[in-house]
């Protein structure tokens, strides 16, 4: 039995000079948490949220926040976005020498620990850390930057990560997806077994607001 559907917005395409404004519109059409994506210039072509920027967009919001750790540095940064009010943290694969011993300090320090996979990245390569995480997700583009193209070729992944976790009793843990996630994909990555579903672009541009996009990503999510 999965765990229940959560719409999650990236704050990515909000107004960087109005992110308190941004997280307070987001609550109020009401989404579940909300994705802060970090992003170093290293391991991304991009940079993007310091811990102070979250900090200073906490008070304006009561969802919970977590920071997608898209750095080559997640150790030397997980205890700031820790202090900033992330509960919790997800650490990329690929960002990091010894990931068991990252998660672990990830949970050491109070939060939730998830992990992440780049599309070219197998399942298989988080196998020995899942008992230490809540959640894992799945990209579904290539991570840097939003509005990009869904990867329909992750579904199978989806699926193999939602396998992973039941046939070994995780059924709590979460599987979240996150790139090109729309009124068009949603049902598909629902369908393979997402229950956090991530949108960026597609949410901010919805002609009819941001609670009909939530709305919208919910009650396909729920049908599929
Ligand atoms: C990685 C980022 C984006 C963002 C969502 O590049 O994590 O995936 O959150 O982007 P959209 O929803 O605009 O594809």
């Amino acid at each position: 039995m999965a765990p229940p559907i959560q719409i999650v917005p990236s704050v990515l395409p909000a107004d960087f000079a109005k992110l308190g404004e941004a997280v307070a519109d987001l609550e109020a059409a009401g989404v579940d948490l909300i994705q802060w994506d970090v992003m170093d210039g290293q391991f991304v072509p991009n940079l993007t949220f310091g811990p102070d920027v979250i900090k200073a967009a906490r008070a304006h919001c009561t969802v919970p926040f977590e920071a997608h750790l898209m750095v080559y540095t997640p150790d030397a940064m997980a205890a700031q976005y820790v202090d900033a009010g992330c509960s919790r943290l997800i650490v990329h694969a690929e960002s990091t020498t010894h990931l068991h011993r990252t998660l672990g300090l990830v949970n050491s320090l109070g939060a939730n620990a998830a992990v992440a996979l780049n599309p070219a990245t197998p399942a298989s390569a988080v196998e020995h850390v899942l008992d230490l995480v809540d959640m894992v997700l799945v990209m579904t583009v290539n991570p840097g930057f939003g509005g990009q193209a869904y990867i329909a070729t992750m579904e199978p992944k989806i699926t193999e990560v939602r396998q992973m976790l039941d046939r070994r009793g995780l059924d709590h843990v979460h599987v979240e997806v996150d790139g090109g996630i729309s009124g068009d994909t949603v049902g598909r990555v629902a369908a393979a077994g997402a229950n956090v579903l991530i949108s960026g672009s597609w949410m901010f541009k919805h002609p009819g607001g941001l609670k009909a996009a939530v709305d919208e990503l919910r009650e396909k999510a729920t049908a599929a």
